[in-house]
């Protein structure tokens, strides 16, 4: 079968059985995305009012954080100049009212929460229930209608609310984002590759603020899950990370002592000390998604240099570096899945069996092809319109690699004691926007599994 086949049988099974998953607890990162879309002439004459000198710094070597318009633009340049994308936070009120004024062309869901939210509840009609840290209007007029749930505590009671009848006027948590295309000019800079620079001008979500419902009713919402995502933990620091992660080891006993699966979607951490727990804690976890710069990093903090430079050093990165680095991790940890996707192809590496695992990712690549074609997907029949994108070219050694290494046949082989599945993507030339693609990837797949079982 080709792969096109392939392609077109997975999307039809999931669609055919996604209703019956059963209840999505998704928690802990909601915020408003304002998408601004960079105008090179527009950038270049603010960097020259605020001199471009100290700016070209910070656009060689990233901030922490984000105190000063120079911070702020220096970022903007570093995604350009490397193609990559990068998240800091706004600590100075003074840049988020420049921000504010600057503007948006576009307001958006964001955070993995409130993207997957509208994805699992909105699109495929999944129920889920959501951890908004902050229920503003705005954030609320977010949501799609759908089977969206928030918990509400009235009388010392537990209601599920859709949260536009949450009634809230709490804060508006704002993620400013600026995208960019392929082959965007400003000053001697050209992005190799489209994305973006986020700059959080938000208390609570990078300080993973959580909420009392559900500190006082987890076991509850709990109890009217199937399965769980947790998320947003990457913006944490070794300062802060000690209350979130304690709160997050009770919530993952709850959920292991009912047999809920619990997939962790694993952003990029740039502290090591919160890297670390995230790794010490994964074992509590079913499943765990990242990308290549995100093994990386895990690599580097269990002592594996030599991979981790491996893992970065080739585009597209060999699938065989990859293996190795996730049998590491899974032997490790104990997680039972591990789901990685880079530019063109993903991999999964499960303790279990099935063609299932790889019918799920073929229907989450054609999901994250509909997002970046269509920006936005209203209906799961949306995601067959991206059946049209060509399967990436890129992916063919990739995929040869497998087979002979692996003696992979159809996408799926057996190592170690690990099964691996593989498939080749497929890449929208022109996408629309690139934030939130991960995110429609690895809920997905990791939803699109259950489906199939
Ligand atoms: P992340 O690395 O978490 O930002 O997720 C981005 C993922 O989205 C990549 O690993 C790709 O698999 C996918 N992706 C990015 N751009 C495109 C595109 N133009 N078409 C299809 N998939 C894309
Ligand atoms: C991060 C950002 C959020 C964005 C999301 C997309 O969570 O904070 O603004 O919507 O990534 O994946």
């Amino acid at each position: 079968m080709s792969w096109d086949a392939l392609y077109s049988s997975a999307f039809d099974k999931v669609r055919g059985n996604i209703g019956k998953v059963g209840g999505v607890l998704l928690a802990y990162n909601t915020n408003i995305d304002a998408i601004k879309y960079l105008d090179s002439a527009d950038l270049e004459r603010r960097i020259g009012d605020i001199g471009k000198g100290e700016v070209l710094r910070y656009s060689e070597e990233l901030p922490e954080k984000i105190t000063s318009l120079e911070h702020l633009f220096g970022g903007i340049l570093w995604s350009v100049r490397h193609g990559k994308a990068a998240e800091l936070f706004v600590e100075s009120c003074r840049v988020r009212f420049y921000m504010k004024r600057w503007g948006w062309d576009e307001l958006r869901m964001g955070g993995q929460v409130g993207i997957m939210a509208n994805l699992l509840g909105g699109v495929y009609g999944v129920p889920v229930i959501a951890h908004v840290p902050q229920l503003s209007r705005l954030q609320a007029e977010l949501f799609k209608d759908g089977p969206i749930y928030v918990p509400k505590a009235e009388d010392g009671k537990l209601m599920l609310v859709h949260p536009k009848d949450f009634a809230g006027d709490e804060e508006n948590c704002v993620h400013y984002i600026y995208e960019f295309p392929r082959g965007f000019r400003v000053f001697d800079f050209e992005a190799p590759r489209e994305n973006r620079f986020i700059g959080s001008a938000d208390d609570y979500n990078p300080n993973v603020y959580i909420r009392p419902e559900f500190r006082d009713y987890f076991g509850e919402i709990a109890s009217k899950a199937r399965l769980a995502i947790i998320s947003g933990l990457q913006a944490l620091t070794k300062e802060n990370y000690g209350e979130p992660l304690e709160i997050l080891r009770g919530h993952l006993e709850t959920l292991n002592k009912r047999d809920i699966p619990v997939h962790l979607e694993f952003a990029f951490t740039p502290d090591e000390t919160v890297r670390k727990a995230l790794v010490e804690v994964l074992g509590m976890f079913h499943s765990v998604g990242l990308n290549e710069v995100e093994l990386a990093s895990i690599m580097d903090v269990l002592g594996e240099k030599a991979l981790a430079e491996k893992l970065l050093s080739h585009d597209p990165v060999d699938p065989i570096t990859v293996t190795e680095a996730m049998l590491k991790l899974a032997e490790k940890t104990g997680v039972k899945r591990i789901h990685f996707h880079t530019y063109g192809y993903y991999l999964a590496l499960t303790e279990y069996r099935g063609d299932f695992v790889r019918d799920a990712l073929l229907f989450a690549a054609l999901a994250a092809a509909a997002k970046a074609k269509l920006g936005d997907v209203g209906r799961i029949d949306d995601v067959a319109k991206a059946m049209d994108v060509p399967v990436n070219e890129r992916a063919k050694p990739v995929g040869e690699a497998l087979v002979k290494e692996y003696s992979m046949k159809k996408g799926v082989a057996e190592v170690n004691s690990y099964q691996l599945a593989f498939v080749p993507t497929k890449i929208v030339a022109r996408p629309r926007s690139t934030v939130g693609i991960g995110d429609t990837i690895s809920s997905s797949a990791f939803v699109g599994e259950f489906a199939l079982l």
